[in-house]
């Protein structure tokens, strides 16, 4: 099978694993795994951030960082798709008691837009508290936010009194996309998520970064919600790993992606969003096969990608495929598309 559902499906390579074999460990909750503590205090420095916790994952992180930062009742302006009020079953509403409110197209906002969505300091309205940010940005395709927009958001934010979150899932990506470091992508932020299991290959895990004060409330929240691990070394020995060895590999899958995108350009009834960097979205024309027997006869070739909204489809390429597999994805794709 050529997995291009998503960066997720990733399985751990052997050095990884080898890595998480021979980790040191102890109770995290007690705060004596030296594995997890070495992992947070290098992803702390590496964004630029005062401290970083260990959470099982990107949903967690994000709706942590709801918590330390707003209160029932307040509103958060995402941009549109955004994961944290789309793909989280609802904990914004069910765990934070916040609400969202759009900003922009496709993800992205500008500074004004985001000056137009705060609300009125008065007492109909709901309080704004949050900004959030998606970086890439999966929804749109994986693009990813040009820093003076982002940097000009940030700043209209903060003359506002607003905290900052960026959900950095695929944060790596963009640095590796833009040239740009993390720390300079995370700098305007409070608060930044970052994955281990998506474009780094590790099977679980993610971080929530930023001021040492927060990130101590962060963790009363994780231990709550059910997330404090104890031998948690084993799972840190691998993003640990992945950190070192998977972050400028990342470019690979961004030229996968450009590769995919070029060959599906030429196919009959799509069209392509713009690639950036591991994330390719194929919009099918009316003209073209139902989905779901596209998607069907696909899984019967050996391929699997994700139907994103009624007409788009998700491939997204990773660790786990190569050129070959790409392109071999490409060619039982045109050739489904043909018939
Ligand atoms: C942008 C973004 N944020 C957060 C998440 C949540 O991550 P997890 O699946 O680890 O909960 C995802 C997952 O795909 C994502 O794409």
């Amino acid at each position: 099978m050529i997995d291009l559902r998503s960066d997720t499906v990733t399985r751990p390579t052997a050095a990884m694993r080898e890595a998480m074999a021979n980790a040191e460990v102890g109770d995290d909750v007690f705060g004596d795994d030296p594995t997890v503590n070495a992992l947070e205090a290098e992803v702390a420095a590496r964004l630029g951030k005062e401290a970083a916790v260990l959470v099982p994952s990107g949903t967690a992180a994000n709706q942590i960082a709801l918590l330390v930062h707003c209160r029932p009742g307040d509103d958060v302006i995402v941009g549109e798709g955004a994961h944290q009020m789309c793909g989280e079953s609802g904990g914004g509403g069910a765990l934070a008691g916040v609400q969202f409110t759009v900003s922009g197209r496709g993800g992205f906002f500008t500074a004004a837009e985001v000056a137009a969505a705060i609300h009125p300091r008065d007492p109909h309205y709901p309080s704004t508290r949050l900004v959030s940010l998606e970086n890439t940005h999966n929804r749109s395709g994986g693009h990813v936010w040009p820093l003076p927009q982002l940097y000009g958001v940030a700043e209209t934010a903060r003359a506002h009194g607003l905290a900052l979150h960026l959900d950095g899932a695929r944060l790596f990506n963009a640095e590796i996309a833009s040239g740009h470091s993390a720390a300079e992508i995370a700098a305007p932020f409070d608060t930044v998520s970052v994955c281990l299991s998506k474009g780094l290959g590790a099977p679980i895990g993610s971080l929530l970064a930023g001021p040492r004060e927060l990130i101590q409330r962060a963790r009363r929240y994780r231990k709550m919600l059910g997330g404090g691990m104890r031998q948690a070394g084993i799972v840190a020995a691998a993003g640990r790993y992945a950190l070192v060895h998977h972050v400028a590999r990342l470019a690979e899958d961004h030229a996968n992606a450009q590769r995919l995108a070029q060959l599906l350009a030429e196919a009959p009834h799509v069209t392509l969003p713009t690639v950036e960097t591991n994330i390719v979205m194929v919009d099918l024309a009316a003209s073209a096969p139902a989905v779901d027997s596209l998607l069907g006869r696909a899984r019967e070739r050996g391929l699997l990608v994700t139907q994103m909204g009624s007409r788009r489809l998700r491939l997204v390429t990773h660790l786990d495929v190569d050129r070959a597999a790409c392109e071999r994805a490409a060619s039982i794709l045109f050739d489904l598309l043909r018939t």
